[in-house]
């Protein structure tokens, strides 16, 4: 119910001025935190709560299977809002075993319109077919899928025009690729962090193909 939802709101601003009496005077006047998240939209993988963080600490843009789409007006706006003007630190693309998005992007039926959404999956799903091949079940499949999806997420993103910008001009900025379990509320790195001087698009696409 809405009321609750306004409740739970009530109860919660209170906790944190009992706690911090200058907290929310001193977000409104400004944010600046170290992280951007891009992660997917699904209601178990809350940005800020899995990993520990208050408001303010984490800027976030999340979508349906955390697709890294070079041409998302979306993402893109925020991926430079965090690097210009917020000058985060690090990039967090986070994926999660379990994922709807990457399961409907394996399955051989329409979803609507999520099925334009996820192409990149399927893409990657066939380019990794032999890969893929090797997990023992439908579900390690796809779990190793949405591991790619994420792999394949930093990458795009360290693509961009604006990290090769803030790169050039000597930004300090990294693109990590993480995977969250549902099972275990646990965030695991997956090896394929991008900085300065270490774009070798070739470098990852051997460390996709050797997981
Ligand atoms: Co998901």
């Amino acid at each position: 119910m809405l009321s609750d939802l306004f409740e739970r709101n009530a109860a919660w601003s209170r906790q944190k001025v009992q706690n911090d009496p200058d907290f929310f005077a001193r977000l409104a006047a400004q944010q600046s935190p170290e992280f951007f998240w891009i992660g997917c939209s699904d209601s178990r993988v809350p940005a800020n709560v899995v990993a520990g963080l208050d408001p303010g600490e984490v800027f976030v843009h999340r979508n349906v299977a955390n697709v890294v789409h070079s041409s998302d007006m979306n993402l893109l706006s925020a991926l430079e809002f965090a690097v210009d003007a917020l000058q985060v630190r690090e990039i967090i693309v986070c994926g999660h075993y379990g994922c709807g998005g990457v399961k409907a992007a394996t399955e051989d039926m329409p979803h609507g319109l999520a099925d334009h959404w996820l192409e990149p999956i399927r893409r990657l799903a066939r380019a990794y077919a032999v890969d893929l091949a090797q997990c023992a079940d439908v579900e390690a499949r796809r779990d190793r899928l949405a591991e790619l999806n994420v792999i394949e997420g930093v990458r795009r993103a360290s693509e961009t025009p604006i990290l090769q910008k803030a790169w050039a001009r000597g930004a300090d900025v990294r693109v990590h690729g993480l995977i969250y379990g549902l099972q275990n509320g646990c965030l695991k790195p997956l090896d394929c962090s991008i900085g300065p001087g270490h774009f070798q698009t070739d470098d990852l696409a051997n460390m996709a193909a050797s997981r």
